[in-house]
């Protein structure tokens, strides 16, 4: 065993030992001071008995998921009922009031995309290059003026994208919002594992492999945050993805179904219609509302469809949620709701025995908590149907489906709409996409009629790219 000269380190070391761990220290004697002492710092914030707790509970061959029981098609609120366009008054009245939060979900590590940085700096705007970040940031600084107000923004990052993200937005001046209602805060992580000996990876030598524990991890920081946010006056809290270009900042509808529903949690939901498309869906277990996945779902439950032929698990979940803060952080003694964890398998490169590993296989376990996982511990849960074609194109892969290309597309496809209902005519192809290309700034307009209002003094170019900003 390695000598450390303080007996706080020492003993932890010996903890290490003690759990199966010690390859940690294999490189002990090569490593220089900085590199020993931030070693040290890594392991003493893991909790060895929780990780060994978590390897009972999923890894060990005793260990199964419990099968769903028998889920059945939810109940939603389908496009097209009245009353999605009645909540919108009670939504905005809401927003005025300052009761809603909006929390983007940014810690993922985007392993798919592969994009050097945080996801959301990624230039998805089709001609001027603009990034994630700055569509939202700019959705956002249109909604505050609509309502008067300024609204709460917290952006969850990692520990490993945090400083980055909060670089970016120094560096981009917030995109004009007001830097004290940003906050960005990093979620927890966890030690990654190895997938066969259950032993800690190593990220290079005397570096310990960490991910961040899920995007559930939101839900403990607002948890950990709720005392600030209610002295701010905040009640409601509107979640969405970075990776999700078309998400709507605090949708004042979803907000008002969210209200007048009384909801505890309330979610967007798009029809799915090839029933092997990998969304999660909504369903009913017993009396609660979950969310289960793709491969959770039986093949028979997945192909069975309704008498208009519609799939009957058709509620495709696309994180876009609103959650009580008194659900999930109940200011009485009961104590905060605690998540379930789940187990990811990915591929990763590691350092082992003097060396690096590679692997296309996954090869490494995480454990990721699940936001909607709350689901079935509220009360009263809500499911609201959106458009696909106007709120999910999300930007997962680096190429072919949910990629840059399709959400870009998917975009364009909108704006062209708009300038066409404004009657600016364009030619589109066979999947009604612009032949010229468009980017409209949310500062411009969000919508067909907000477009035209700001047509009376923008002048459109004939031919070439349209940028309107
Ligand atoms: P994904 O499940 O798509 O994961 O996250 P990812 O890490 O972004 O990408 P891959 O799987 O490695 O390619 C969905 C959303 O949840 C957030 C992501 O930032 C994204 O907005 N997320 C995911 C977190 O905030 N924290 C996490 O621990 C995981």
């Amino acid at each position: 065993m390695i000598q450390v000269e303080d007996p706080t380190d020492q003993a932890m070391v010996a903890k290490i030992h003690e759990a199966g761990q010690e390859h940690l220290f294999d490189d002990w004697d090569q490593l220089d001071s900085a590199t020993r002492h931030s070693l040290l710092e890594d392991l003493h914030r893991i909790d060895l008995g929780f990780i060994q707790q978590l390897i009972r509970d999923h890894l060990d061959a005793s260990a199964s998921e419990a099968p769903i029981a028998a889920p059945t098609p939810p109940d939603w609120i389908p496009l097209s009922d009245p009353r999605h366009s009645a909540a919108r008054q009670r939504g905005l009245e809401a927003l005025q009031r300052g009761e809603v939060a909006v929390m983007m979900v940014a810690g993922g590590v985007g392993t798919r995309l592969g994009h050097p940085g945080p996801k959301g700096s990624f230039p998805i705007l089709p001609i001027s290059g603009g990034t994630l970040f700055q569509i939202f940031a700019e959705s956002l600084l249109r909604l505050q003026k609509k309502v008067g107000r300024p609204i709460h923004w917290i952006i969850m990052t990692s520990p490993t994208n945090h400083s980055e993200t909060v670089q970016y937005f120094k560096q981009h001046d917030y995109h004009g919002l007001t830097p004290s209602e940003v906050t960005i805060v990093p979620q927890e992580q966890l030690p990654v594992l190895d997938a066969r000996r259950q032993k800690i990876l190593r990220s290079g030598p005397g570096q310990v492999m960490f991910s961040p524990d899920g995007h559930g991890g939101s839900i403990r920081l607002l948890q950990k945050k709720s005392a600030e946010l209610r002295q701010r006056g905040i009640q409601h809290i509107y979640t969405h993805q970075v990776d999700n270009p078309l998400a709507r900042m605090a949708d004042p509808e979803l907000v008002g179904l969210h209200i007048e529903q009384d909801s505890r949690f309330t979610s967007k939901a798009v029809a799915k219609t090839d029933p092997d498309e990998k969304v999660g869906v909504f369903c009913n277990v017993g009396d609660h509302l979950r969310v289960i996945e793709y491969s959770e779902l039986g093949k028979e439950d997945r192909h069975l469809t309704d008498a208009d032929g519609s799939l009957s698990f058709r509620a495709g979940n696309i994180a876009t949620h609103v959650i009580e803060l008194d659900f999930i952080a109940p200011e009485s003694t009961t104590g905060p709701l605690q998540l379930p964890f789940h187990v990811a398998r990915k591929a990763v490169r590691h350092w082992h025995g003097g060396d690096w590993h590679e692997s296309t296989s996954p090869n490494s376990v995480r454990f990721e908590t699940f936001i909607f996982d709350v689901l079935p511990m509220a009360n009263r849960g809500l499911i609201v149907e959106a458009d696909r074609e106007q709120e999910f194109a999300p930007v997962k892969n680096g190429e072919g489906s949910d990629s840059p290309a399709t959400s870009r597309a998917a975009l364009q496809r909108i704006w062209a709409s708009w300038l066409m209902q404004c009657g600016i005519p364009l030619e589109l192809d066979a999947s009604l996409h612009p032949l010229r290309p468009i980017e409209i700034s949310p500062l411009v307009a969000s919508d067909a009629a907000e477009l035209k209002q700001a047509l009376e003094k923008i002048e459109i170019p004939t031919e070439g790219p349209i940028l309107l900003r």
